[in-house]
This record gives C-alpha cells, structure tokens and sequence, in this order.
C-alpha cells in the first residue's frame, strides 16, 4: 500500500507549479504498490467510472473528476470513462434516481442518507461487477467520490463495500478571519489566500485547491472575512465588490460549498448613508433587504451572513436600545426570501471592565446576554456559541449555552488557528480538546444530552445547528505554517461530519493520508498528535486558570500580562492561593449556569474534575488535588514534565529521518526545536513566578530561579 514518500499529486492545479508534499495535504494520492492493487481488486475495480445518463449536474462532474484524477495518481492508469453500465467492472457515479442507479437502494436507505449522504456499494451480478456511489443529491455523489477515494488512499479492502453515510449535522463551517489588506487575525500561516491591498486576490487555483481539500473532509460552508469588518471589509456587500464576490462563490460552488461573508452592524450607516442602523426602523430594514437581494442577484446561492455585534467594539444592537434578537431578526428577515441564514455569534462581554471588581464575570456573559432570549430568534437564524465561555484557551469548560438554550438553533464555535495554543509552531492536536467538549454531558434531558446532539439540532429537534470553526489557513506553502497542524483542519471536517469517531481514528486516518502507512510512521505520528495537548498543557497556565499570555499577540508566558487589565480574564494569585471563586455559593454563581449535575459537580471543589479546578475555585497553594499532589506541586511537576515531554517530541521524530520528504521533515524537525526551547522558558517563567508568590519550595529540589 502507499508508503513512498513522493506522490505525483497531479490533481493540484497550482499555476502550473509542481505542487509540494506538504501542499497536497490529505489528497497527495501516493502510488500504491502494485502488489497491493492487484490483490485488493483495485484495479479491476477502479479501471472504468461510469456516469449515469442524462444528469449534467455540475458536482458529478466534480466527483468524476477527482476520482479520475486520485486513481490516476494512486494507481498510475487513468480510468476510461464510460457511459455503459451492462457489462464489465467499473465505478458507477450517480444520483439515485437516475436509470442506472434506480433499484440499487431501498426507500428506508434513500431517507437515512438525507441531502448530503450517500451509499457505496458493491454489486457482483452475472454480467457486471460495480461498485455504486450514489445519493440523493450530487453533493452526496462528490462526498461518496472522495469517501471511496480516502479508503483506497489508505489502503482498504473495497471487495464488500457497503457504506451508508450521512453527516451529522447541517451546517459545517469555515470561518476566515482574513482582512482585505492581506492580513489574518490570528493567523500564524502567512497572508489570506484570498484578499491583498484591499482588494481579491484572484489566485482562484489555490482558492479551488482549498475548497478541495475543504470538501474532502466533508466541509460545505465558509465566510471568508474576519468578523471584525472593517471598513474596506464592509463594502463586500456593496455593488463594487460583489462580482469578485461571485467569482469566489463560484470556485467554491465547483466543490458543494456555500460561501458566506461578515457583515458590519453598522452597514446601513458607512455604506447606505443613513443616519441610524437601528434594527426596528423600517428605512433600516428596507436598507438591508435592498442590499442583500443584490447580493443574491450575484450569488444566488449565496450562504448568509455572520455577524459579530456589540462585542469587542463592534456595533450592533444596544446602541439602539435593541437586543440581539432584534439585531439578528433584522438580518433574518432580509435573508429569508432567498433563503440565506444568520449566523449571530454569542462572544459578547463586558471587555471594559475593572480589574478591581471582582463580582463581573465574563465567563458568564455569553449565558446571561442570550439564555433570556431563547425563542424569540427566527428560524432562519444560528446562535454560535464560542468554545469556551472564555475564549478559546487551552483548558475550559463547555458554555452553558448548549443545553442552556432549547428554542435556538445553535452551532459551536471552534478554534483551529493555535491562537492561545502555541500559534502553529508548538505542536497541538486539538481534536482530542474539542472531543471533550462535543462529548460533554448537559443533563439538558437528563444523561446522554451531549454537547454535540444540542449542536447538531438533534437534542431539541431544532432545524438548524452545526459546526464552525476558525482557519488555520493561509499562503504559506503547507496552509497550516506547522505541517502537522494540517490534522487540526482535517480532524475539524471530519468531527463535524461524524461527532462519534475518536481523536485516535481521525488521528491515524490523517497520518495514513498525508505521510503514507509506514507502520513506524503511523505509530510515531499518531503518538505524537496524541500526546501534544496534554504536553502543551502542562506547561502553560495550570488546572483551567487560563490566560496567563504576553498581551496582544497572545504568544509566549507572562504570568500577569492579563491581570491588571480591563479583558475580564484574571488568575488572582496572591501568595495564599490562586484561581477564580464561580461558585454560586461564595463566588460569581457561573457554576449554576449549568443543568444540576454539573453545576453540582462544579461548585464542589471535591468533585470539581482537576483540570478545571481553578477555573470554578480560589484554593490555597496547599490544596491536595485528586492526584494527591498539592496544587504548588502539581505546578512544579506538570512544568518539568511537560517540558522534558517537549524535547522528547524533537528526539521522536528525528528517529522517522529518512521516512519521511526532507522538505516536511526539516519544517516540523525546525518547529519541534523551537517549541523545546519555548517550552523551558514557560517552565522557568510560570514556576519561578509561582514559587516567588507562595514561597514554598518544590518538593523535588528542581531548579527554579
Ligand atoms: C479572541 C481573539 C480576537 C477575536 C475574538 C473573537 O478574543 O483574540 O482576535 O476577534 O476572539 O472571537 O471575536
């Protein structure tokens, strides 16, 4: 099977340019041994696709396309394409109501698959062996085509085929945090690969790359501005700027993906001149449901709109005395004639506040703006709801929102740019964080209320609901910066596809596809990606505190750089104790946000899990956690550990030298170098500052400065 270490990837449409190993990402194809094809059948199989008659649909053209092209590659002959389903052995590629494909399902299986599913089944008949890829739509047809074509990638028998599959939720979404000079919040991937100097870009190869790779992975949805609109950003919706708009839409289309953009609150004022953008004035609405039909005359399929008001000094709704649901009905009413939606983000706090007043959570603020609003939101519109209540760090509990909020559809937000979590040059799979919370219990309806059936809709039977996470992306040669921070966006597109698969599965799925099936390199990897939140975790803030970041950029340690500040986000470490009293007993009542066993299980500083234990309580340095060690210990341990870990990542995967291109070997050899020594200065930083504070010695005699 795949194990050579060069793929032809001849797929990759690149300017012409022979694209790198890193730059194929999950789809490099590789060439699989001749043995192998020959004993799996894959070349009897794989050796003709057949397209049924009389459907033009422009994704089947896309699924032909990229099986034609993934077997051309994997197994070094072009399949024929035919148009003869009655004898021999090929691949047939349609929807299920066509000619060839009618009959092969039944109506119970046609119902299961939905919109976006498909069936991959292999038929052996007297006078034809086929293997059927069908759905219901020709979206599923492209999802089925890039299924069958990740199960040959990674070397699985295909002779029994019977897949039936569907994504668990409607909405699985991108959000770029791209700015029109070129610039990406957050981004640690070089520039957009989609805006420069205020205009696009028009690099549509590697835009059509993307949403390749995009769609592999089951994604069908992105907004490709930050959703702090500036200005320039703002005129995306006006005339000047929207037929680049539908030539990006276009691209995506080609893949079965919707595009969407960030809108500006305050739109109505900086492009339609009004005086107000206040959401119950009628020249208000007529503005935005003007504006937004001509945004659908250029994108008829055009997503909606994500909007990110009255936080972190963006406009929106107060202003005007109104409330979110007025604000995001607003929108909601101008999309729903062209059956767009609103995406309404719940990241809303108080960010002036004072360090000194210690009742103002931001924790909280998120639960408090929205949980009174449940129902009063429009079926057309999204509430996402932010990973943690905080924001996005390294350990935090699930919002209460999900579970809090039963008449809102709602989508949880994600991070995969490594903002707090060692912006792409430590390493960090962050599958296994995000399973936490997708997997986290509310007790909504008792047990089994999982954050991810809240998210999907299922929980409450809600229409809408989803996935959405922040790129990692940008123009860098590998998109990701880190090469291994790739398996962020892969592992994102494929949790939200199917919420159940573990980090173990996505994990080695991912490294089967992009490093080959070498079993030393599967194990290693696999291993690596495993073990690196946990690593990254033990030597940056401790058990939940969070923060604890250089200001702005967010990188590197400064114990204090947020405490003295107006962000809501503090530690309060005296040199008694430290961490952040939730409980609704003595502290901010966030605990009881939460449905009862939870909060319960929270607001006990007993039962309350230790890795969060600072985040709901204040404890002396004194305080013997589960493990048995007191939190100063636990402190002093998890440092030494987690950076020792550190360095052991580099001696790992300087043992896969050889084994893997020298080009994605040095770029990770070169990161995992940094991250060692990066993580020595944590170690000394938060230890040295821990034992200032309390003045009790490590138990161990350790070097601290
Ligand atoms: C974080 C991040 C900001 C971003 C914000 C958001 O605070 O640092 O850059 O704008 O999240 O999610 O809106």
């Amino acid at each position: 099977m795949a194990n050579d270490n060069q793929s032809n990837g001849g797929t990759f449409r690149r300017g012409g340019e022979p694209a790198g190993e890193a730059y194929k990402a999950w789809l490099r194809y590789a060439r699989l041994d001749r043995e192998f094809i020959e004993g799996n059948g894959y070349a009897s199989w794989c050796g003709t696709v057949v397209t049924a008659s009389a459907e033009d649909a422009a994704l089947l053209a896309t699924a032909r396309r990229e099986l034609a092209e993934g077997i051309e590659s994997m197994l070094g002959r072009r399949p024929q394409e035919s148009g003869n389903a009655d004898e021999g052995s090929f691949l047939l590629i349609g929807t299920l109501g066509s000619a060839e494909l009618q009959g092969l399902t039944d109506a119970a299986e046609r119902e299961a698959i939905g919109d976006e599913g498909y069936i991959l089944r292999a038929f052996e008949q007297p006078m034809r062996r086929f293997i059927a890829i069908g759905g219901n739509t020709d979206k599923g047809v492209l999802y089925g085509a890039f299924h069958l074509l990740r199960l040959l990638q990674t070397g699985q028998p295909i002779r029994d085929l019977n897949v039936v599959d569907r994504p668990a939720s409607k909405l699985r979404m991108i959000d770029h945090w791209d700015n029109m000079d070129g610039s990406v919040e957050r981004g640690y991937a070089g520039r957009s690969i989609f805006f420069r100097e205020g205009d696009f870009l028009g690099d549509w190869d590697r835009v059509r790359d993307y949403a390749r790779l995009m769609a592999a992975v089951g994604l069908n949805a992105v907004a490709i501005n930050n959703v702090n609109v500036h200005e320039t950003e703002t005129r995306l919706i006006a005339p000047e700027l929207l037929p680049s708009v539908a030539r990006a839409a276009s691209v995506f289309r080609e893949y079965g993906i919707r595009l969407y953009l960030s809108v500006n609150f305050a739109s109505p004022i900086q492009l339609g001149g009004l005086t107000t953008a206040d959401p119950l004035d009628p020249r208000v609405r007529e503005w935005w449901a003007e504006r937004t039909a001509d945004v659908y005359r250029h994108v008829p399929d055009f997503g909606g709109y994500l909007v990110k008001a009255d936080s972190e000094f963006r406009p929106g709704p107060f202003t005007y005395g109104r409330d979110h649901a007025d604000g995001a009905n607003l929108l909601a009413e101008a999309l729903r004639p062209h059956g767009g939606i609103v995406i309404w983000r719940c990241f809303v706090y108080d960010c002036q506040q004072d360090w000194r007043d210690r009742k103002t959570d931001r924790a909280r603020a998120a639960y408090d703006h929205f949980r009174p609003l449940d129902g009063k939101f429009d079926e057309n519109v999204i509430l996402q709801i932010k990973n943690g209540p905080m924001d996005f760090q390294v350990r935090e509990p699930v919002s209460p929102l999900f579970g809090g909020l039963q008449r809102t559809n709602q989508v949880l937000e994600l991070q995969i740019t490594q903002e707090y979590t060692g912006q792409q040059r430590h390493l960090c799979y962050l599958v296994p964080q995000w399973k936490e919370a997708i997997d986290f219990d509310t007790y909504a309806k008792g047990p089994g209320s999982t954050v991810a059936k809240a998210a999907t809709g299922e929980l409450f039977d809600r229409p809408l609901g989803g996935f959405a996470a922040v790129s990692n992306i940008g123009d860098d040669g590998n998109w990701t910066g880190h090469p291994l921070a790739q398996a962020n966006f892969y592992g994102f597109g494929r949790l939200a596809w199917r919420p159940e698969l573990s980090a173990e599965q996505i994990a080695d799925e991912w490294v089967r596809l992009t490093f080959g099936s070498d079993p030393d390199v599967v194990a290693t990897i696999g291993r690596m990606l495993l073990d690196s939140w946990p690593i990254y975790e033990k030597y940056t803030s401790p058990l939940g505190v969070g923060w604890m970041v250089n200001p702005n950029h967010h990188y590197g340690p400064n114990v204090d750089g947020y405490e003295y500040s107006m962000w809501g986000t503090y530690h309060y470490a005296d040199c008694h104790g430290i961490g952040v009293d939730r409980t609704v007993r003595t502290g901010t009542g966030y605990a009881g946000q939460y449905h009862d066993a939870p909060a319960a299980m929270y607001e006990s500083a007993e039962s309350c899990p230790d890795e969060l234990l600072l985040f709901f309580h204040h404890l002396p340095y004194s305080h013997v956690l589960k493990s048995g060690r007191t939190i100063i210990q636990h402190i002093y341990d998890t440092h030494f550990e987690g950076a020792e870990q550190a360095e052991g990542l580099v001696e790992t995967w300087r043992r896969l030298s050889g084994k893997i291109d020298a080009e994605r070997y040095e770029s990770v050899l070169s990161r995992l170098e940094q991250q060692a020594k990066h993580a020595a200065e944590w170690r000394d930083v938060v230890n040295t500052y821990f034992c200032r504070k309390s003045g009790i010695p490590d138990a161990h005699g350790r070097q601290i400065y």
